[in-house]
């Protein structure tokens, strides 16, 4: 077994759920509202980063309308309200494959899990999921001043933790957060396409491929 991990950091749009996909409809709702083009592959800058960073990327798309600090309040809560409304019917059934009994696995071998996730709904989801119990540490990103793909959050979840970054685990679906787990110091795991995400160590399509036995084997061998 290997020694040199002592905790697993999880995003959770898109990686413990199907987050990701209700965020990006709650976004084409503004935009088409908007008369903005947006599509899946515009959606993959938005990933793991936060609700303001995503509306100015958006909104970037129609450079000749004029958006003030308020209207840009607005729309951001007009979109959360959006969410809000798609995730009201989340429940344990919408955890992805393989994600409960990878959670079971880590906290069976003593090994830490936190949460580091830019989603202020994330404490929202994680209850409705039915999987509190397992986070040891669920990082606030209100607190977290830079946003991914700066380490911040995944430095404070270590921190938190009380292990140092080398002996964590990050598990991601963005590009962003890859680069995040990275700059942490972190192994990084990407759920997703591997052109997206070709930063990470262990690359899988989804998540019914991660094994814990799996992914510390290949930590172990991986070359330093
Ligand atoms: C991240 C998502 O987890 O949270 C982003 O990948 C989202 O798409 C961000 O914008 C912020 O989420 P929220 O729920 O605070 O608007
Ligand atoms: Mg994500």
């Amino acid at each position: 077994m290997n020694k040199r991990i002592k905790a697993f950091v999880f995003d959770l749009d898109g990686v413990i759920t199907d987050s990701a996909e209700l965020h990006y409809q709650a976004w084409s709702r503004i935009a088409s509202e908007q008369g903005i083009p947006f599509d899946r592959d515009y959606n993959e800058l938005l990933k793991g980063i936060s609700r303001m960073e995503s509306l100015e990327k958006i909104l970037e798309r129609k450079p000749d309308a004029c958006f003030t600090a308020s209207d840009k309040e607005a729309l951001a809560a007009r979109k959360n309200d959006y969410y809000k409304e798609l995730i009201g019917t989340i429940g344990p059934q919408a955890l992805l494959a393989g994600i409960e009994t990878l959670l079971k696995d880590i906290v069976g071998a003593g090994i830490g899990i936190a949460l580091a996730s830019a989603s202020r709904n994330a404490p929202t989801i994680i209850e409705r999921l039915g999987i509190g119990h397992f986070f040891q540490v669920i990082v606030d990103p209100a607190d977290i001043p830079h946003g991914k793909p700066y380490p911040d959050i995944y430095l404070r979840a270590a921190s938190e933790l009380r292990v140092s970054p080398k002996e964590c685990v990050g598990v991601e679906d963005a590009e962003a957060g890859v680069q995040a787990i990275k700059r942490a110091g972190m192994f990084a795991i990407g759920i997703g396409s591997s052109e997206v995400l070709h930063e990470a160590d262990y690359i899988v399509p989804d998540s019914s491929f991660l094994q814990l036995q799996d992914i510390l084997d290949r930590i172990d061998n991986q070359k330093d």
